[in-house]
C-alpha cells in the first residue's frame, strides 16, 4: 500500500512535467521567466500581480508567459497587442477562466461574467443590453443615484460638523463604499437594507454574510491546488460549504421573488424599474432559467460595488495629492452650478474637466488591472506568438496606462491632458482600458461613469480635502491591495471643511 502511494506520488507531478514540456515544446510560448518544475512562476510572483507582470514585462517584453502551476498565463502589456486580444482576435479570445470556486458560483458559467463564449453568453448579454442597461432605465434609475450621493454628503457633513470632529480626519471608505453598496443592491433587488440611520436590516446583515463568504473560499492553499490539479486532493474545496452558501443565496433572493410577487400584485403590476423587476418579467421571452436570474443579480453585486468605491477613492487621493487640480475642479463647479444648489447628473455633461478627472485617475488606478481572464476557444496566434486553447490571457491595462510610448509623465496626475486630445475610454481607444474592450466590454460602463463622475463632482462641491493634519500629500500611502480588485493598502484618510450653504447638505431621498 505504502509503495502504491509512493508511485502515485510520483507519478502524477511526472505525468504533468512532460505534458508541461510537451506543450512548451510543441508551441512557440511567449518569452517569460524560468519556470520552475511543477510549481511554475508561482513561487516568484508577488501579491500584487499587475505590478509584478510590469516589472517583468520590462524584461521579456509586451507578450509574456507565466506558469500558474501547469496552466499557462499570457499577459499582454501595450496598447497594439491589447488591440489584437481585444479586438482583431476578440471572437477567440472571448471565453473566460473559472477557478474552482467560479465556476461552483456561476453554476458552471450560468450568469454572465463567468460564461464560456456561445449561445448562452450572447442571449444573456444582449437581455443586458437591451433591458438592464438601456439608456432609458439608467435615466429611470438616477434618482436612486442622486439620493444615494446626497446620502453621502448628508452623513459626511454631519460627522465632520459634530463638534468633537471638528478638524479631524475621516475615512472616506466608509462613506464611498455606502453609496456603491446601497446604488447596487437597489438596483438589483429594488430594496434599500439599510436605513436613514446607517443600521443595516436583517437581509442586509444576510446579503453581506453571503458576499464576503464566496471570497473565503480563495485562501492561498486553495490558489495553489488551484493551479497544481494532482495537489488538489490534499486541499478538497469544502463542498458541504459551497452547497450551504449556495442553497442561502438562493433562499434569500426567492425571499426576495416572493416579496415582489406580493407587491405587485397590491400594485396591479405596475413596472418597476430595478432590475430584479426586469428579470422576473421578462425571463420567459427571453428564456432565462433561475439559475441564470439569480447568477446575474449576484453578478451585479459583485462587479458593480467595489469596482464603484475603488475608483472614488483613489480620485479623491489624487485630488487630495494635487490640490491645484482639486482648486481648478472647484472653479468649474461653482461656475456651471454656483453655490446656492446642488449638482445633479445633467450637469455632468457641462464639466468636461470633471469628466477628465475621471478619466486621469482611472488610467493611473483601473480597479481592475488585469481585466478579467480571458480563455482562447481554440489556438491562437498573438504577437506571432501561439496561444493554446485554454490558456488564460490578461491584458495589463494599469502597465498600458503607464506606458511611456503612448503618455507623456505617465504618472503626473494631469486631467488637462484629455483637453489636449480626447480619448475615449470605454474600449474605443487601447491605450486607455478600464472597462476593457470588444465583446466582453463592461456592461455597466456608462452606469460606472455616471455614479463615479458624480460621487467626485458632489465631494468637490461640497467639501474641500486636506490630508490628515501633520501629512503631506505626498506621504499618502499609493501602494494597492493584492488580488483581482485593487483597493488602496491604506484606506484614504483626509479632512473635510463644508463649503456650501447648510441647507444644501440634506438627503434627496428618492423611492423605486
Ligand atoms: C468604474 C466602474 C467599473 C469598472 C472600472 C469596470 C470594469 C470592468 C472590466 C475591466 C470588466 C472586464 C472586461 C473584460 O473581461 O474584457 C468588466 C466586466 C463586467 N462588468 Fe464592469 N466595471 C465597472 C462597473 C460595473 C458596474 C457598475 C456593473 C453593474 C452593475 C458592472 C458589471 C459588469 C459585468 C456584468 C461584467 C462582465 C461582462 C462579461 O463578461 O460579458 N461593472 N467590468
Amino acid at each position: 500500500m505504502a509503495d502504491l502511494s509512493l508511485l502515485l506520488l510520483l507519478l502524477f507531478p511526472s505525468i504533468f512535467l512532460l505534458h508541461s514540456l510537451y506543450r512548451r515544446l510543441r508551441f512557440r510560448l511567449p518569452p517569460g521567466p524560468r519556470p520552475w518544475p511543477v510549481v511554475g512562476n508561482l513561487c516568484q510572483v508577488k501579491p500584487v500581480q499587475f505590478r509584478c507582470f510590469a516589472e517583468w514585462a520590462g524584461s521579456y517584453g509586451p507578450i509574456m508567459s507565466v506558469w500558474f502551476g501547469s496552466t499557462l498565463n499570457v499577459v499582454v502589456s501595450n496598447s497594439e497587442l491589447a488591440k489584437e486580444v481585444l479586438k482583431e482576435k476578440d471572437q477567440q479570445l472571448a471565453g473566460r477562466h473559472r477557478s474552482r470556486s467560479t465556476a461552483k458560483f456561476s453554476r458552471d458559467g450560468q450568469d454572465l461574467i463567468w460564461a464560456d463564449y456561445g449561445p448562452h453568453y450572447v442571449k444573456v448579454r444582449k437581455f443586458c443590453t437591451v433591458e438592464l442597461f438601456s439608456p432609458k432605465r439608467l435615466e429611470a434609475l438616477r434618482p436612486v443615484r442622486e439620493d444615494e450621493v446626497t446620502a453621502m454628503v448628508e452623513s459626511i457633513y454631519r460627522d465632520c460638523v459634530y463638534p468633537v470632529n471638528s478638524g479631524k480626519s475621516l475615512v472616506l471608505k466608509k462613506y464611498i463604499y455606502a453609496v456603491a453598496f446601497n446604488n447596487i443592491t437597489r438596483l438589483s433587488f429594488g430594496k434599500r437594507f439599510v436605513n436613514s440611520k446607517g443600521i443595516t436590516d436583517k437581509q442586509g446583515h444576510e446579503l453581506n454574510e453571503i458576499f464576503e463568504k464566496e471570497f473565503d473560499f480563495d485562501s492561498s492553499f486553495m490558489i495553489v491546488a488551484e493551479h497544481i490539479p494532482w495537489l488538489r486532493w490534499m486541499f478538497p474545496i469544502d463542498e458541504k460549504k459551497f452547497v450551504e452558501l449556495e442553497a442561502r443565496r438562493d433562499r434569500f433572493t426567492r425571499e426576495i421573488m416572493e416579496e415582489h410577487t406580493l407587491a405587485r400584485r397590491k400594485s396591479g403590476g405596475a413596472p418597476k424599474q430595478h432590475f430584479f423587476d426586469a428579470l422576473v418579467t421578462l425571463k420567459d421571452q427571453y428564456d432565462l432559467s433561475e439559475d441564470t436570474i439569480i447568477g446575474l443579480l449576484w453578478d451585479m453585486l459583485v462587479a458593480g460595488i467595489d469596482t464603484i468605491a475603488i475608483s472614488v477613492e483613489w480620485a479623491m487621493a489624487e485630488l487630495i495629492k494635487n490640490p491645484r487640480v482639486q482648486r481648478k475642479a472647484r472653479e468649474e463647479l461653482d461656475r456651471v452650478i454656483g453655490t446656492q444648489r446642488i449638482m445633479n447628473e445633467p450637469d455632468l455633461s457641462n464639466l468636461p474637466y470633471l469628466q477628465s478627472i475621471v478619466k486621469e485617475s482611472l488610467r493611473l488606478h483601473p480597479p481592475t488591472p488585469l481585466m478579467l481572464p480571458h480563455q482562447p476557444n481554440e489556438n491562437v496566434k498573438i504577437g506571432g506568438y501561439d496561444i493554446p486553447a485554454g490558456s488564460v490571457v490578461h491584458v495589463n491595462v494599469w502597465t498600458i496606462g503607464r506606458d511611456p510610448q503612448v503618455w507623456e509623465n505617465t504618472t503626473e496626475f494631469r486631467p488637462e491632458r484629455y483637453v489636449e486630445e480626447d480619448v475615449d475610454m470605454k474600449g474605443h481607444d487601447f491605450r486607455l482600458l478600464p472597462f476593457g474592450a470588444g465583446r466582453r466590454v463592461c456592461p455597466g460602463s456608462q452606469l460606472g461613469v455616471n455614479l463615479v463622475t458624480s460621487m467626485i463632482g458632489h465631494l468637490l462641491h461640497h467639501f474641500e480635502w486636506a490630508p490628515p493634519k501633520g501629512v503631506s500629500g505626498k506621504e499618502i500611502d499609493m501602494e494597492e491591495t493584492p488580488g483581482l480588485v485593487t483597493y488602496m493598502r491604506t484606506p484614504l484618510e483626509a479632512v473635510a471643511t463644508p463649503r456650501l450653504p447648510e441647507f444644501l447638505y440634506k438627503r434627496t431621498a428618492a423611492d423605486l
